[in-house]
């Protein structure tokens, strides 16, 4: 590591996996951080897990009305963060119908897209770089992205239908597999879009590979309810098998990397942990897919996303703006 200042990190999807590894390791370094949990018990358990010198901030990525009141504080609170690292995510592959956030539109894309724009819009201005976890199925000709229905937000009818579109395109039938891929490839053009708007700022995309910790907790938690035989069989073969896995320590090394390496780089960039092996990744810098390189999609994704927050939030929740 070269660069020894402390840096003070605001941070999501750091009360479990990659994010969480990540945080040991800035803590560690010496870094401030400040992470966003779902709820009192997850901050406590956070805090548990990580150190008492954490300070944790209450917002439901589900509920967009609780991350536009976390927001306040934060701007009152702190001189410009040195990364906002857009990590939290989650998905529901193998279930069959959709679930719905607090203001009623559909969660994957409201936990993993819409609540991560809510809070790149407001604070955008208030941190030095950005980082956002995405994910190799955005992108259809990759092998994650090639399994089930690929990503693709069509012509995305479904934000202007608002509150109980089921899918972004408005087209497809609700598909939660699809869901996440779409979900990820609005990682991809969010990034892009803020770059546009802030070009000399550092804007990080990246995946981080197939991770499935052995606990019964992680990312496919989720997807376990639905088919637990099956999932069980899909992660002994993926990580002891055929080892494609990344580890969940690895992959939180490697964000931590690119916090360390990228924040000092303006511009755009997109790093993939690609397979190279078994057992055998790398990460490197990496082409988005072709709609995660359209930049007029990634502007109307943005002011649509931007018009869906504030159709559902009242004057009062987006007091910050
Ligand atoms: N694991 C993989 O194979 C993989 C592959 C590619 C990309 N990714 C991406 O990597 C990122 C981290 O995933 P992970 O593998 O570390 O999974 P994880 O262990 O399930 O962690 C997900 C994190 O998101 C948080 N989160 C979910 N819903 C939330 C909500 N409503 N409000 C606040 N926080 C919420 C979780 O909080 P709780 O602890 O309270 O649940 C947790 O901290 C995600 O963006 C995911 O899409 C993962």
């Amino acid at each position: 590591m070269t660069t020894a200042e402390k840096r003070h990190v605001l941070i999501t999807g750091a009360s479990s996996g990659i994010g969480l590894e990540a945080a040991k390791i800035l803590l560690a370094r010496g870094d401030a951080l400040t992470v966003l949990c779902r709820n009192a018990e997850r901050a406590d358990a956070t805090r548990a897990a990580l150190s008492d010198s954490v300070q944790t901030c209450i917002a439901d990525l589900a509920d967009l009305k609780s991350v536009a009141q976390a927001i306040e504080p934060l701007l009152q609170n702190h001189m410009p963060f040195d990364a906002l690292v857009l990590n939290a995510g989650l998905q529901y592959a193998g279930h069959g119908s959709p679930r719905w956030s607090a203001q009623g539109v559909e969660l994957t894309f409201a936990v993993n897209h819409l609540a991560h724009q809510l809070l790149a819009e407001r604070l955008k201005d208030h941190t030095r770089a950005i980082v956002i976890t995405a994910s190799e199925v955005h992108n259809p000709s990759t092998g994650g992205g090639r399994v089930g229905l690929p990503a693709g937000l069509g012509a995305m009818e479904g934000l202007h239908q608002g509150p109980g579109a089921p899918m972004v395109d408005a087209e497809s039938r609700f598909n939660a597999d699809k869901a996440y891929k779409d979900s990820k490839l609005c990682n991809l053009l969010m990034a892009q879009e803020i770059h546009r708007q802030r070009p000399g700022m550092p804007v990080v995309a990246w995946s981080p590979g197939l991770v499935i910790p052995r606990t019964s907790g992680g990312f496919f938690r989720n997807s376990r309810q639905a088919n637990p035989l099956g999932q069980a069989l899909f992660g002994f073969v993926a990580r002891d098998v055929l080892r494609l896995t990344e580890s969940v320590e690895r992959a939180g090394e490697l964000l931590v990397k690119l916090i360390n390496e990228q924040l000092r780089q303006p511009g755009f960039s997109y790093w993939s942990n690609g397979l190279l092996g078994p057992g055998r990744h790398q990460l490197k810098p990496t082409e988005p897919s072709e709609e995660a390189n359209d930049r007029e999609k990634a502007t109307m994704l943005w002011t649509w996303s931007s018009e869906l927050i504030k159709s559902v939030l009242t004057p009062s929740d987006r007091l910050s703006k």
